[in-house]
């Protein structure tokens, strides 16, 4: 079933039992106080007649013409007379009592006899329904007269059928009209649903670069379009990566593949001396090792995205291990006489996975290199900043443009002026960095300018303050 019909049933069901409960107590109180303020009026008659009869000394009625004539308060039209002996039979009764008889029922009969005020309703056939009050007249102990005041109950009846009949009238009216308002209302307020559905329709469809247009409200349904809008945008930022990502790995496997196939065939052409094949087998070989360290690479980095790669979780001293990086690295400048100096180090203890944090550091040495110019320096230090072990490697070659700084991480991303620099690079090494830095909870920046050089800073936790 639709929202917008569920919402207007709910919406119905409750606006009915509301009106027919307050319709109800409107209709019992109503009759309540109508029928009470009857039985006042009847009370205060009775009251009038008992006083009259005390007035006159409770003397022998003689007859009611006379009664009326000393009494014209008690020839009320609207209400009628009867007195009773107390044996019940009428002795005097007021001339606008009804034709037939009224006899005096036994409950009134009883009540009286022990001194007590009844009310009681009666209904004869073809008239309105009567109300009457039955009050006894004692004295000296015993019971002399029973006054009996009525009156029709018409008016009340009257007053409360139409009341029946307004609210029953207006009851589905008001009903009706809120049934329609709030369908409308449902309806308006579910529209920029409908659009969201069939905008997510089109996405769904393939179109990525489509977007709501986001209402200016900050209610519910802004904030859904909001939401929805900055999903989009990540989706489609992940797919173009998930794109790019397979035309940059393709391409990076064709280049050692074109290259191998080229000096094969040449080599192929016609008949050779064997240190010929031997050159062309070692090159091939070159590019079969540098496909190996590419899928090696890109193994890797698929197993941790999927949170695969097993990590230890030991104390590692930084110190000696940056020492040992140092001299590692100390043998790659030497072939392109680059010098490494190892500028600062303090003792410092971190917890993690000693071979991954070699392999960062190695990275990051590797490019410092890469990246320099002949006969330059590189520079790596640890010290302790903020309660942080703070590793620095620091070149004086090439340099990152600053719009460059924030992709160098991502993926077989290269600058231009690192691949004119040099052919070596697949653009994997930082991403790999990156993430052994992030899986101990550190962190890696870099400060760099063009044609002077960078600094790739590695901030980890220390093992004690993790600890
Ligand atoms: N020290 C540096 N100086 C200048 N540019 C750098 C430096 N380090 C990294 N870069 C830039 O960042 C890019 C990405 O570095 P990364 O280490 O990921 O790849 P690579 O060194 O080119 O290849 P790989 O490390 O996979 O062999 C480099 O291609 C280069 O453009
Ligand atoms: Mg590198």
């Amino acid at each position: 079933m639709p929202l917008r019909v569920r919402l207007t049933l709910w919406y119905g069901t409750a606006l009915a039992l509301i009106l027919i409960i307050f319709s109800t107590v409107l209709y019992v109180i109503t009759a309540r106080s109508l029928r009470d303020a009857v039985d006042q009026s009847l009370e205060e008659t009775a009251a009038v007649a008992v006083r009259s009869l005390e007035e006159r000394g409770f003397l022998p009625l003689i007859d009611e013409t006379e009664l009326m004539s000393q009494f014209p308060e008690l020839a009320r039209i609207d209400k009628f007379f009867q007195i009773f002996s107390p044996s019940g039979t009428i002795t005097i009764r007021s001339p606008n009592v009804k034709q037939h008889e009224m006899p005096l029922s036994r409950q009134a009969l009883e009540v009286a006899s022990s001194g007590h005020t009844l009310f009681e309703s009666a209904k004869y056939p073809k008239e309105p329904p009567l109300r009457l009050i039955s009050v006894p007249i004692i004295y000296r102990g015993s019971l002399l007269y029973i006054v009996q005041v009525g009156t029709t109950m018409d008016s009340v009846e009257q007053t409360l059928n139409r009341l029946l009949l307004v609210l029953l009238v207006s009851m589905p009216v008001a009903l009706a009209v809120s049934l329609v308002g709030g369908w409308f209302m449902a309806g308006r307020a579910l529209r920029p649903v409908d659009a969201i559905t069939l905008a997510a329709q089109r996405i769904a469809g393939g179109d990525l670069t489509q977007r709501l247009t986001a209402p200016a409200s900050a209610d519910e349904i802004g904030r859904l379009t909001n939401t929805f809008n900055d999903m989009i945008d990540r989706l489609e930022t992940s797919f173009r990566q998930i794109r790019q990502f397979s035309s940059d790995a393709s391409h990076e496997l064709r280049t050692p593949l074109t290259v191998m196939r080229g000096e094969t065939e040449l080599a192929l052409r016609r008949p050779r001396e064997t240190d010929d094949y031997k050159i062309v087998l070692e090159s091939n070989l070159e590019e079969i090792d540098r496909m190996t360290r590419i899928v090696d690479e890109l193994l890797f980095l698929s197993r941790a995205d999927m949170g695969e790669v097993k990590m230890e979780h030991l104390p590692v001293q930084l110190d000696l291990l940056i020492e040992d990086v140092h001299r590692q690295a100390s043998l790659l400048g030497q072939e392109r006489d680059i010098q490494v100096v190892l500028s600062a180090t303090t003792s410092a203890v971190v917890l993690g996975d000693e071979l991954r944090l070699r392999e960062l550091f190695l990275n990051l040495l590797d490019n410092a290199v890469k990246y320099s110019r002949p006969s330059g320096t590189v520079d790596i230090a640890l010290t302790i900043y903020q309660g942080q072990a703070r590793v620095s490697v620091t070149d004086h070659g090439i340099g990152i443009a600053q719009e460059d700084q924030p992709q160098i991480f991502d993926r077989f991303y290269r600058t231009d002026i690192a691949r004119a620099h040099t052919k070596k690079g697949t653009g994997l090494g930082l991403a790999i960095c990156a993430w052994i830095a992030e899986s101990h909870r550190g962190e890696i920046e870099v400060q760099s300018q063009v044609g002077e050089g960078s600094t790739f800073i590695v901030t980890l936790p220390l093992a004690s303050a993790s600890a």
